[in-house]
């Protein structure tokens, strides 16, 4: 993506680590999304190393990354002799996907060919797979010829990783892991995932970027809402995803959300009074003023009011505050709409899972 700005990996790093995975190890590798923590989908015992190394529960599976082939051109791309390996009953409405959306931040779920492994899917019947845009996740992609499972690059439940130093900061002192430097990630929050698993419909398993407004927009497919999907029965099987538990994607400072002018209200929870807050506010807001609580000291800190600039910094804007010192960060609640879809539902679940006892929450 940002080629000409980052400084890529040179083939030869490259190659060291298509031998690492192809010698079973895991390798840290950027996408357009976030980083990923790689293995080789078809190595059982390389998929074990990455649910250690997370602290990741076993049932919980994976998506596995896809090249696309070499000198692209979108249009054109053939995906159907790439996908066939992985799943069974290839619809149109997933070739319409793909041919929009890869290389690029979707992941679709199909039912699984038989060949794929169980420690990948956590024993469903059903596999996840995308092709993420990044050059260096391209090529490495590609020299690998083989699927990679990639989840993020952090430990279980904890804010995903944007650029290589986070991940070196996630398992350090643990994991001596080769980490494969693409810069920062453009797009901050992982992908959308669509479950086609159903055959006839489309479903929303986690927001992202890519919204079902735009998807509709592109390819005339509607995608349901999972609360919608299961209202009208349309989906047989809950998947797991572990996104989808409610303490996720946390930090350790204590998170919370505020109504529009209403930082105050906020610290209701926290009768102990913290002394240094954190505030982040809107770039196209005035700031908060003077009016604040007399034992509290505030400090602004700028987020963008743009959706898609909000998500690339998200959790990079995250990390930088856990890592100050702050009694309490404070976001604005995302407001209405679609495109905010992605943002808001990690913002909540970094919320519950937030603070140093969020192990004890029954849910992570
Ligand atoms: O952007 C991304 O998707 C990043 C980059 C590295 O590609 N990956 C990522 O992986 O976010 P992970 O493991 O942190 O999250 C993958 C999500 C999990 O919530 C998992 O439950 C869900 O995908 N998932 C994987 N396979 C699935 C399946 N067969 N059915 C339903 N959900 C699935
Ligand atoms: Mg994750």
């Amino acid at each position: 993506m940002s080629s000409d700005k980052t400084p890529l990996q040179s083939s030869a790093v490259i190659n060291e680590a298509v031998q690492t995975l192809r010698d079973g190890g895991l390798v840290a590798f950027p996408t357009e999304t976030v980083y990923g923590l790689g293995a080789d989908a078809k190595n059982a015992e390389a998929i074990q190393k990455i649910f250690s190394a997370k602290g990741r529960p076993s049932n919980h599976p994976l998506i596995v990354h896809l090249a696309a082939p070499d000198k692209f051109d979108r249009a054109q791309i053939d995906w159907l002799p790439l996908l066939t390996p992985w799943v069974r009953d290839l619809s149109d409405d997933a070739l319409k996907l793909m041919n929009a959306f890869w290389p690029g931040p979707l992941t679709l779920v199909f039912k699984k060919d038989k060949s794929v492994l169980d420690e990948l899917t956590g024993g469903q019947d059903t596999v996840a797979i995308r092709a993420p845009a990044h050059p260096v996740a391209q090529e490495l992609l590609r020299k690998f010829k083989g699927g990679v499972v990639a989840p993020s690059a952090n430990r279980f439940g904890k804010v995903s990783p944007t650029s290589a130093a986070d991940v070196r900061n996630e398992f350090e002192g643990m994991l001596d892991l080769m980490v494969l430097d693409g810069g920062d990630c453009e797009v901050g929050i992982e992908s959308t995932i669509i479950d086609l698993s159903s055959g006839d419909s489309a479903i929303l398993l986690r927001p992202g970027v890519i919204t079902p407004k735009e998807i509709l927009a592109k390819t005339g497919i509607t995608v349901y809402q999972l609360d919608e999907a299961k209202d009208q029965n349309l989906i047989p099987v809950l998947p797991r995803v572990s996104g989808s538990m409610r303490a996720h994607y946390a930090p350790t400072t204590p998170l919370r959300l505020y109504a529009p002018g209403r930082v105050l209200d906020a610290l209701s929870e926290f009768p102990d009074i913290k002394s240094r807050v954190a505030v982040a506010v809107w770039d196209s807001e005035s700031s908060l003023g003077e009016d604040g609580h007399p034992s509290v000291h505030f400090e602004e800190v700028e987020v963008p009011s743009n959706s898609t600039t909000f998500a690339s910094r998200l959790y990079r804007s995250l990390r930088d505050l856990d890592q100050q010192g702050w009694d309490l960060i404070l976001f604005p609640e995302p407001p209405a709409g679609e495109e905010w879809d992605g943002v808001r539902d990690r913002l909540q679940r970094a919320c519950f899972g937030s603070g140093p006892s969020s192990s004890s929450h029954a849910s992570n």
